[in-house]
């Protein structure tokens, strides 16, 4: 296992780069695995323990991956493995991206169920009906989900459940829909950056989808989809994570490689939050010449302000000057973070799906775990801005999702050292 140690009291200053959006990567890597008739080639892929784990999984089913710097080759998949283990689908929950377009290409997936983790349960019902809907048989037992379907039939189906819309759920029914016979409308759909990009993807190998950023996907099935070159969009939650970084020390930081459009949500919240955001056309100047002040956060589906920012954000508003109410209404338990920034000084109530923040004049370093990739983000913020050492346990969380994250951060003024235990 490594350990982060991190020397507090360091402004940020200078530009840090974005990476290739993980959330993107996932699916479109899945797609060109397992739907496409030909070779695809992705750029701008981020080298990340997810990637490489999705990699084992493709290529378990069959597929031929090569990783070159920041490239994927991928050549789909030759024969007929149809089974995501066990051992691989527990270590990541976006395996179940293999269930519609296995059933889509092959006729039938068998997929180990994905468990939960440190933010909640992490359902798959909806992915589960949406392709019953296509005309999938679909059936849990001992701990796999397995589905068939001589062929897929496009229908008009309503993909939102009691949490909103699933990010995966309309990742899974789009690229089933896409070689079904034909028109699938699915309404309720999610409009996250990374399900537009991923229907632009499928788009670019030959589907012919509609309203991609709304909540109504359109798509006409054909009959197959090519090879394509294609490049990723740039992390919307990692540009977030660099935002409340910059914020949280106070320094000059310039965020390389995003758009507003990317986070309209995050923006919003970090300038009422009274930190300074300059945009040109390639990122973003963060400065933060006043105080910070307490504001209230209600995390919802995009556009709306993102769950996987709502730990990033709670760092940075355990030192306003104020109190801040921070709703978490998409993932309901994912509060685990609040209780080691407390163990740093931060004074963080829970209430239910509440946090309730009292800002302090300052934190302190002290021994804290990561629970899951933006809990650990956060808890490397909080150091960085923190007096004394932060030792940050269980980092293999961090890796799964920020890419050299000490590398990039030290390159700013970060005091930050790898240590295996
Ligand atoms: C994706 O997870 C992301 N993961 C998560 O990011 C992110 O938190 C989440 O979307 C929400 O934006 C990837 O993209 C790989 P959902 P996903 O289906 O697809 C409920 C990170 O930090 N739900 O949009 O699993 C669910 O319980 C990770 O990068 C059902 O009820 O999320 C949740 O409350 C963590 N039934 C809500 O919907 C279902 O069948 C949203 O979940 C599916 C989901």
């Amino acid at each position: 296992m490594e350990r982060l140690i991190i020397r507090g009291g360091t402004k940020l200053e200078g530009t840090i780069p974005v990476s290739g959006c993980k959330n993107a990567v996932l699916p479109i890597a899945v797609a060109a695995a397992i739907l496409g008739d030909g070779v695809s080639v992705l750029h701008n892929v981020p080298n990340l323990t997810d990637v490489r784990t999705l990699r084992a999984v493709l290529e378990g089913l069959g597929a031929t991956i090569k990783l070159k710097d920041s490239t994927l080759y991928i050549e789909p998949i030759n024969h007929l493995e149809y089974e995501a283990p066990y051992d691989l689908v527990r270590k990541m929950r976006a395996s179940i991206y293999v269930l519609g377009p296995l059933v889509a290409k092959l006729g039938k997936a068998k997929v180990s169920f994905p468990g939960g983790c440190a933010i909640g349960p992490r359902p798959i019902d909806l992915h589960i009906r949406g392709l019953e809907h296509l005309g999938a048989e679909v059936v849990v037992q001992e701990g796999y989900i397995y589905a068939q379907a001589e062929h897929l039939v496009g229908t008009e189906m309503y993909l939102t459940g009691q949490h909103g819309p699933s990010v995966g759920a309309t990742a899974n029914v789009m690229m089933a829909a896409t070689l079904a016979q034909g028109t699938t409308v699915i309404r309720g759909a999610a409009r996250e950056p990374h399900i537009s990009d991923l229907a632009r993807f499928l788009s670019a190998m030959g589907a012919d989808i509609d309203g991609i950023g709304t909540s109504v996907l359109t798509i006409r099935g054909v009959k197959q989809l090519r090879g394509t070159e294609y490049t990723v969009i740039s992390d919307d939650i990692e540009a977030g994570t660099f935002i409340v970084a910059g914020a949280i020390t106070r320094g000059d930081v310039y965020v390389k490689g995003i758009t507003p459009q990317q986070i309209p949500a995050i923006s919003e919240k970090i300038v009422e939050a009274g930190v300074e955001l300059d945009w040109d056309d390639n990122g973003v100047r963060v400065t933060t010449p006043r105080e910070i002040r307490g504001i209230d956060v209600a995390t919802a589906p995009f556009p709306g302000f993102p769950t996987d920012m709502q730990a990033q954000i709670m760092g940075m508003l355990c030192l306003a000057s104020g109190t801040s109410i921070i709703s978490e209404n998409v993932h309901t338990d994912r509060f685990i973070h609040a209780a080691e920034l407390n163990r740093m000084g931060a004074d963080i109530m829970l209430d239910g799906g509440k946090a309730i923040i009292n800002g302090v004049p300052g934190l302190s370093g002290a021994p804290v775990m990561a629970s899951d990739l933006r809990a650990g983000a956060v808890l490397v913020a909080a150091g960085m801005a923190a007096s004394g050492e932060t030792v940050l346990s269980r980092v293999y969380h961090l890796d799964r999702g920020y890419e050299a994250i000490e590398k990039k951060l030290n390159n700013v003024g970060a005091n930050i050292t790898r240590v295996k235990d």
